[in-house]
Formats: structure tokens, sequence, C-alpha cells
């Protein structure tokens, strides 16, 4: 039904991806409780993920369950392009892919 993969470094747990086949049945969610409780349990001190510019049901789904942005690296797309040529221009609804967006929820 979804899938989350994540990596602990130091005390704090990167959510790598996250993803829900069917949205907006509570899979997400599902996940996102889930992988907290599993930080907590390894005495992590945040969650934190990277998303990007155009991905507004990301940055929706977040703020609505406590995480806040921690910074915006601008253009950051365009560096990663020089390595994976293949990433899109365009996104989610038709916005332009630039900027990728930390955000962190705290422990
Ligand atoms: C972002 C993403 C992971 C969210 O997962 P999801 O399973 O759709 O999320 P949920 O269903 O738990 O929650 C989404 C909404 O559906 C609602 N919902 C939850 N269970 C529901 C149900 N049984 N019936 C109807 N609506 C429901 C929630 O209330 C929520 O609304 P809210 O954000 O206003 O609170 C998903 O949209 C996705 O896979 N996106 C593509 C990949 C992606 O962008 N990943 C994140 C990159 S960092």
């Amino acid at each position: 039904m979804g899938l989350l993969t994540y990596n602990i470094s130091d005390d704090e747990l990167e959510i790598v991806t996250l993803n829900a086949i069917e949205e907006g049945k509570g899979i997400g969610t599902a996940l996102l409780d889930e992988v907290e409780t599993h930080a907590k349990m390894k005495k992590c001190s945040r969650v934190w993920l990277i998303t990007t510019n155009d991905n507004i049901d990301a940055l929706r789904f977040y703020q609505k369950r406590q995480y806040e942005i921690k910074s915006v690296h601008r253009y950051a797309i365009e560096e990663s392009r020089k390595i994976k040529p293949q990433l899109p221009f365009v996104g989610k609804y038709g916005i332009p892919i630039r900027d990728e967006i930390e955000m962190e929820k705290l422990l």
C-alpha cells in the first residue's frame, strides 16, 4: 500500500522516500507515525526530509503533521541535474522544479 525508507545518522532520522500507492487513505500518516515512534525508540532528536518546491502536496502533508521548513536550498536541483540529467524540469501542477526544501520535526 505504501513505502517509507529512512536512514539514521548520528541522532537524526532522515526520511529518504515516502510513497502511498493510493493517496488520501491514511497510508502516509500511518507510515509517518510508525517512523516517528521508531525514531523516538532510537533516541533520535529529529526527523527530517528533503522535498522540492513543486511538491505542494508534500508541503501540506508534512506541515499539517508538525513539520516545519528548516531551510530552502535555492536552485539545488540544477546541481542535481548535473549528476542526474533525467530529472524533469517541470513537476506537479506544472511548477518548475528548482529548489530543495528541508523540513524537520523535533522530537
Ligand atoms: C505525500 C503522501 C506520502 C501523503 O500520503 P497519503 O497516504 O496520501 O496521506 P494520508 O492519506 O495519510 O493523508 C492525506 C489526507 O487524506 C486524509 N485522509 C486520511 N485517511 C483518509 C481516509 N480513510 N479517507 C479519506 N481521507 C483520508 C487525511 O486527513 C489527509 O488530509 P490532511 O492532509 O488535510 O490532514 C502521498 O501524497 C504521496 O505518496 N505523494 C507522492 C510522493 C511524495 O510526494 N512523497 C513525499 C516526498 S518527500
